[in-house]
């Protein structure tokens, strides 16, 4: 059986042949998702932009340097997680992807998941969070643990955040992702302690 990394390298290429989303047509590249094969943590952005695009590599722009910023608040390293997007190909001027490019690149994803079957899935912005859970809004969920099983995919935590492309013009957006990102160490500490069988009660997680 080949490592996770091989198994992803594998899934990217079967993809990048497959994947019929119509944003191949305009984007220059896919991008798919990257880094920890191993990770304990995934983040879930929404479509690549213009850099990603042109480096085959998600959040290298300036989203992605404020990520890493919110990362070292926790003394988490770009490489020891894993980061991908729903929908791997880049949207021309960054229009938000829609309902069918999603639909289109929805496998790539689950299937990108169930290889690295992380403890906990963070989405980055309410486009990632609404791929999972259709009627949340990331006003009220951002910062809360949601505990779903979802067929096929080990993983059953999730923890939405704002985006940080969102939060980099916005002051006071800025602070409260800082305050998410901070309980991240305790959510995953939970996790572990609540672990197999999971607590069905989310209440008692974001305690
Ligand atoms: N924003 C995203 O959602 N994904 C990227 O890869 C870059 C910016």
């Amino acid at each position: 059986m080949p490592d996770k990394k091989e198994q992803l390298q594998n899934l990217n290429k079967k993809w990048i042949e497959e994947c019929e989303c119509e944003l191949k047509k305009t984007a220059t590249q896919a991008v798919p998702g990257d880094g920890n094969a191993n990770a304990e943590i995934v983040f879930i952005g929404e479509a690549p932009g213009r850099s990603e695009d042109l480096q085959g590599r998600p959040f290298v722009g300036a989203a992605g340097k404020f990520l890493e910023e919110m990362l070292s608040l926790i003394n988490l390293k770009r490489e020891e997680i894993y980061i991908t997007n729903i929908v791997k190909y880049r949207p021309p001027n960054n229009r938000d992807p829609l309902p069918e490019e999603k639909s289109a690149c929805r496998e790539w994803l689950l299937e990108e998941l169930k290889i690295i079957s992380p403890k906990l899935i963070i989405f980055l912005g309410r486009h990632a969070m609404n791929n999972f859970f259709p009627a949340l809004s990331i006003s009220q969920a951002h910062g809360k643990l949601l505990i779903k099983p979802f067929k096929g995919m080990s993983t059953k935590y999730f923890f939405p955040l704002y985006h940080p492309a969102a939060a980099l013009y916005d002051g006071s957006m800025r602070e409260v992702l800082k305050e998410d990102f901070k309980k991240i160490p305790k959510v995953l500490k939970k996790i572990s302690v609540y672990g197999v069988p999971y607590n069905n009660d989310a209440r008692t997680l974001n305690k």
